[in-house]
């Protein structure tokens, strides 16, 4: 993910990636707007929960401790399409701390895309935090054009809580955890449906341990990082708690594999391709 990465396709700075399809078309090049019909929502009233990771081929979801290091234009065009289609977007404050997390904003393009489908010109921002160690002057809060909204405990620390109650709507979501179904509960009831996570691995761990992840866009960057690179999930206990997905999307550019995996019976396969 390289969230501080600017927009260039909006900005019109870079020519776009080369993006081809490969499945269910093989050898297809698609244009940003293919793109975008690939991954806007079928049914944006569903609650759908999609997660969006990279990882480079031997497993590891950062370098050098951020994910930027296996970034690249297509996996830039990806990551900006699945902000543009979505309603909310879903962080750990790990995630938002370590990645220097601004304000949630899309291009033009997709301003244009989101008037026209009947949305806000951009998604909310919605965060995960028990410590709440965020900080409210951050441009995260203060230029975010809508009001963010951060899940937290009964326990967080009082006084961080009513700071950041002046620039976000505070949400109680359990007592010493966040309880995720109470997370997309809340967002499913203020018509945030179409929820992206963006990570990071403990945040989809909790999702995944509930059972509540609907599809997982995966960026396979041709790289092995060799190292000491924590996974794209962290689970909150022992054990594991395998889900069965089914490929629904395929794309390459360049040695860059772009994958959409989806639970089997949900939209299937097909979903996001035009009629
Ligand atoms: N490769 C990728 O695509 C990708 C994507 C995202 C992140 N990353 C990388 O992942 C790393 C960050 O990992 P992370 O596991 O720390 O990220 P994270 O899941 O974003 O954040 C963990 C933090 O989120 C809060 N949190 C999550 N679940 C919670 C719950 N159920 N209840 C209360 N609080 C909860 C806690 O915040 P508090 O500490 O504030 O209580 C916790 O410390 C970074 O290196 C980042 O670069 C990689």
């Amino acid at each position: 993910m390289t969230e501080t990465q600017t927009d260039t396709a909006a900005a019109g700075a870079a020519a776009p990636a080369e993006i081809v399809e490969l499945f269910p078309e093989p050898s297809r090049p698609l244009s940003p707007d293919e793109l975008l019909a690939r991954y806007a929502p079928p049914r944006r009233s569903e609650p759908w929960l999609r997660v969006n990771f990279i990882q480079s081929v031997d497993g590891s979801a950062t370098v050098d401790g951020l994910s930027g290091g296996l970034g690249g234009p297509a996996d830039k065009a990806v990551f900006d399409t699945l902000r543009g289609v979505a309603d909310v977007v879903l962080v750990g404050a790990g995630t938002a701390r370590a990645e220097g997390y601004g304000a949630l904003t899309v291009g033009e393009r997709f301003v244009r895309w989101r008037r026209a489908s009947g949305l806000p010109e951009h998604p909310a921002m919605a965060l995960v935090s028990g410590r709440l160690d965020l900080d409210p002057a951050s441009a995260l809060f203060a230029e975010a054009p809508v009001r963010p909204l951060v899940f937290t405990v009964a326990s967080a620390p009082a006084d961080a809580r009513a700071r950041l109650a002046e620039v976000a709507t505070v949400i109680d979501a359990g007592a010493e955890r966040v309880d995720p179904s109470t997370v997309l509960r809340e967002l499913a009831g203020r018509g945030l449906a179409q929820v992206l996570c963006e990570g990071g691995p403990s945040l989809f761990g909790e999702l995944t341990a509930a059972g509540l992840v609907d599809e997982l866009c995966l960026t396979t960057s041709p790289m092995l990082e060799g190292g000491s690179g924590r996974r794209i999930v962290s689970a909150p206990g022992e054990g594991s708690s395998p889900r069965d997905l089914e490929l629904g999307l395929l794309l390459r550019s360049g040695s860059m594999l772009l994958a959409r995996w989806v639970r089997p019976g949900a939209h299937g396969p097909d979903a996001g391709r035009p009629a």
